[in-house]
């Protein structure tokens, strides 16, 4: 379901990372390993179309998400692509519900809080649905994240860092959740990150920068 080719990726036309390649089936799950700097956060957001691409492809369910006009991506990666970004982006003012919630604008598809409600559940949060995003923990707020990428059980589910400052108890948790929603979602999981803890949880692992 994903198939990326010599890719080229880069900053104002100047290249930080040029990657061979590589392939996933439906359902596969995958880490993005490497040191810090390597290109990890460059090459998942290549995968969702948001890094510059120089050259080389990305297809996501057969589409070449590279060959596509920015408001086509856009609609694509809603409908298709579900992301937990390092810094969260959970909106202060609206509840864990809404935030999960809001998911569903961004993919152009009915509100459905039964499937929201579903997910905050699955993910432990049952007891959270009407927190504000200040009164959780770090580990509770990373899980509403996750929540939000998974609600409409995208083809690609992404995340970056999840499980930075996370101690290893909720680390290993928060991995074991993922991998769950990814499969529950049908989902092809891809996670980039520098934290070594998640790496024996993981078979197949994209090693960048030099790392073994
Ligand atoms: N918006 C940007 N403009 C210019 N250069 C950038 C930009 N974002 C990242 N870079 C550069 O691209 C390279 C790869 O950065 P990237 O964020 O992909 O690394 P990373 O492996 O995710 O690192 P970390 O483990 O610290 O998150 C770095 O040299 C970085 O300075
Ligand atoms: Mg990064």
């Amino acid at each position: 379901m994903l198939q990326v080719s010599a890719l080229s990726l880069g900053y104002s036309g100047k290249s930080v990372l040029e990657f061979k390649g590589m392939q996933l089936a439906k359902g596969a799950q995958c880490l993005i390993a490497g040191p810090s700097g390597c290109g990890k956060t460059t090459l998942l957001y290549a995968l969702a179309g948001l890094s510059p691409v120089i050259s080389g492809s990305v297809s996501v369910e057969g589409a070449d998400i590279t060959k596509m006009g920015e408001a086509e991506r856009d609609r694509f990666r809603g409908a298709h692509i579900g992301i937990v970004y390092q810094g969260l982006h959970l909106i202060k003012s609206l509840t864990v519900l809404q935030n999960v919630m809001l998911a569903s604008y961004a993919s152009g598809q009915k509100a459905d809080r039964a499937r929201a409600a579903a997910v905050l559940s699955q993910l432990g949060l049952s007891e959270k649905l009407d927190s504000l995003p200040d009164a959780l923990s770090q580990g509770q707020a990373q899980r509403v994240a996750i929540a939000r990428a998974a609600l409409h059980k995208p083809a690609l589910l992404l995340a970056d860092e999840p499980t930075s400052s996370l101690d290893d108890g909720a680390c290993a948790k928060v991995i074991g959740l993922l991998k769950e929603v990814a499969k529950e979602a049908g989902s092809t999981l891809v996670i980039a990150t520098h934290d070594g803890r998640v790496r024996e949880h993981f078979a197949d692992v994209v090693a960048l920068g030099g790392a073994a």
